[in-house]
């Protein structure tokens, strides 16, 4: 999400920057820009849509400049327009930002400076930088930028110019990644090692709170009130390619790794602990249609699906309104029931795929209302739905889906507060809840944590041609997921299925070449999970259980045992997903199998 590339050096700026935004791309945008201070002249150009938009626009100009910025923009606030997009500028045409990340009291902020005249020309959140920065300017940028943001709340990596300041550029980070790098071919500031990597090895990595100035040929690191801090040089051997991958061997294991940081950006800002409810703003426009509707009916395909699944649990326990699910291929081709007490919910990653778009349009020609819980900004789903959640988990580049599973599960979560503190859940339930998702980084963590323990198990396991996933209520569509996701990364054969249905037909396939793992946590449906584990054994099939920390039965059942930290039960399928996903990576991985890229899939399924 965002792409942020910065350079002050003695080397024309703009072949620099346009590389750094290529060598970015993968993190996703929507569209970019460019400015180069050619003397005290500053060039700017931005662009809408892919990069060789900006490069074909930029070479029309011959940009001399050798300080500069560029920027690939993720819309959060503000639509996809050349307006909106980076940099951004001062009513002075000064001082320039480029922004990576949501500055959440921008609505506060961007009422009192134009109380004070200061005239604003996009929609976006970033755009209150500039004008904060030039509030404080009296000549000395850093210093500005410093003053600024001790009044700024929320997430930002960005980088500053300033044309009466000239000869340096300003850094700062909070919760967004950046990196900066200074050897005698110049300065780069970026939002990953991947935009500067070709440059220089020797890398800074700003961590939150920090602002760096660089100047041509150095560059000094202070807090907010100007005290200097001593930073760590760390010699990269990465690729840019690695870069990409934060150093990691694969997207997909990237991705699965950063799920305690995409968990809190889909939280960040929507939780009102106090209030034991939930803030989410796409919801707005629709909220007192929401407090009428009598049924939700979720659509969506593959693992946004199962996500689906699950939130009907979660939307008829705690808010009390009847759930129907459809994969999209399915429900396009019924005779559905369109009715105004009726919300729509569409769940997809790419925003994109076909059957999921279809469906969409479908309700929407009935006159159904449209919802969505989308991770790419801007694509079709977010443009056609008539209210949202984006789940702001950052791009997913692995075909196979992970950590925008559990982000659309933790969105679920969300909804569900949202709709049952529109009716019968109380304050104190609803305070319970919302610490729980609080707490979800730091339980994602502790299981993520266990990665070696389960990349053993993987070797144990890695030899069989079929597996069987069970699991009961929230965890039966978790069980879905666990077998989809063995299937596509590693080819093997596998079956998930409702533990109580294990019955009528599928424990025939058991015995001693057909393991069985089992999805059976602390919770209302423990026992039952127990009794068909029992079932199993009785037959020769061998267990793999995810259980509950603190379980003091389960081992003497089952072969192995992963064990998940305790939570409540509509949030367990977040935490027991989790093994699932590292199994069928290393399980993957040991077959020798390209795991971003599995043969026969796309990333997103743009055809029927
Ligand atoms: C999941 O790992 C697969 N990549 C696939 O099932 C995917 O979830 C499905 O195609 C839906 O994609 P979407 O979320 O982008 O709509
Ligand atoms: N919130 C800013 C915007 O919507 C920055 C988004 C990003 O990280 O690219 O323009």
């Amino acid at each position: 999400m965002c792409g942020i590339i910065g350079y002050i050096g003695n080397k024309s700026a703009t072949p620099l920057i346009l590389d750094g935004l290529r060598k970015q791309s993968y993190r996703g945008y929507d569209s970019s820009g460019i400015i180069v201070f050619e003397k005290e002249k500053p060039e700017l150009v931005r662009a809408v849509g892919k990069l060789e938009v900006l490069e074909e626009k930029v070479q029309k100009s011959d940009f001399k400049g050798t300080v500069g910025l560029g920027h690939s923009r993720w819309a959060t606030h503000g639509e996809v327009t050349e307006a909106n997009a980076h940099p951004h500028a001062d009513c002075n045409n000064n001082i320039f930002v480029v922004h990576n990340g949501i500055i959440e009291n921008f609505m506060s902020l961007k009422r009192q400076l134009e109380e004070k005249g200061h005239v604003f020309h996009s929609e976006t959140d970033t755009e209150v930088l500039p004008h904060l920065i030039e509030h404080f300017f009296k000549g000395d940028l850093p210093k500005a930028v410093r003053q600024a943001l001790l009044l700024v709340k929320g997430s930002y990596g960005m980088a500053v110019v300033a044309r009466d300041d000239p000869g340096k550029i300003v850094a700062a980070r909070v919760s967004s990644p950046l990196v900066i790098s200074v050897n005698d071919s110049g300065g780069f500031v970026a939002s990953d090692p991947s935009a500067i990597v070709s440059h220089s090895n020797k890398m800074v990595f700003l961590d939150d709170g920090e602002v760096a100035v660089l100047e041509s040929g150095t560059f000094t690191v202070t807090d907010l009130h100007n005290i200097k801090k001593e930073k760590e040089i760390t010699e990269l051997e990465w690729s840019a390619e690695e870069a990409q991958k934060g150093g990691h061997e694969t997207f997909m294991l990237k991705e699965i790794l950063e799920q305690p940081e995409s968990i809190r950006n889909v939280i960040r800002g929507r939780l009102l602990p106090k209030e034991g409810a939930v803030k989410l703003g796409g919801l707005e426009e629709v909220e007192e249609k929401l407090r009428g509707m009598k049924r939700i009916h979720i659509i969506a395909c593959g693992t946004a699906f199962f996500s689906a699944m699950t939130g009907k649990y979660m939307i008829e326990e705690y808010a009390g309104l009847s759930c129907e699910v459809d994969i999209a291929s399915e429900f396009r081709y019924r005779k559905p029931i369109v009715s105004p007490d009726t919300a729509f919910l569409f769940i997809s990653q790419s925003g994109e795929t076909a059957d999921t778009l279809a469906a969409l349009r479908e309700v929407k020609r009935k006159g159904g209302l449209t919802l969505g819980i989308v991770n790419t900004v801007g694509s079709s789903v977010a443009r056609e739905i008539t209210a949202g959640i984006y789940n702001h988990a950052g791009p997913e580049i692995g075909v196979a889906s992970t950590k925008a599973f559990t982000s659309q599960l933790v969105a679920l979560a969300m909804l569900t507060v949202f709709l049952a503190r529109q009716r019968s859940m109380s304050l104190v339930l609803g305070k319970r809840i919302v610490e729980e998702i609080a707490r979800l980084p730091d339980l994602v963590k502790q299981v993520l944590g266990q990665k070696e323990v389960i990349a053993q198990l993987a070797q144990k396991y890695a030899s069989f041609s079929n597996m069987l996933y069970i699991g009961r209520k929230y965890n039966y569509p978790i069980a879905l997921e666990g077998a989809l996701k063995l299937k596509e990364i590693s080819y093997v054969h596998a079956e998930g299925y409702g533990a109580g249905e294990m019955k009528h037909g599928s424990i025939a396939l058991i015995d001693e070449n057909f393991p069985t793992l089992a999805i059976c946590p602390s919770d209302s449906v423990y026992e039952k999970m127990i009794s068909n584990i029992q079932e199993i054994k009785a037959r020769g099939g061998s267990i793999i259980a995810i259980a509950s920390v603190g379980d003091k039965e389960i081992a003497n059942l089952a072969d192995d045992v992963i064990y998940i930290p305790k939570t409540i039960e509509m949030l367990t399928p977040i935490l027991s997903v989790l093994p699932l996903q590292l199994f069928a990576y290393e399980i993957g991985v040991k077959r020798g199998y390209d795991v971003d890229k599995p043969r026969n899939l796309a990333k997103s399924v743009t055809v029927e």
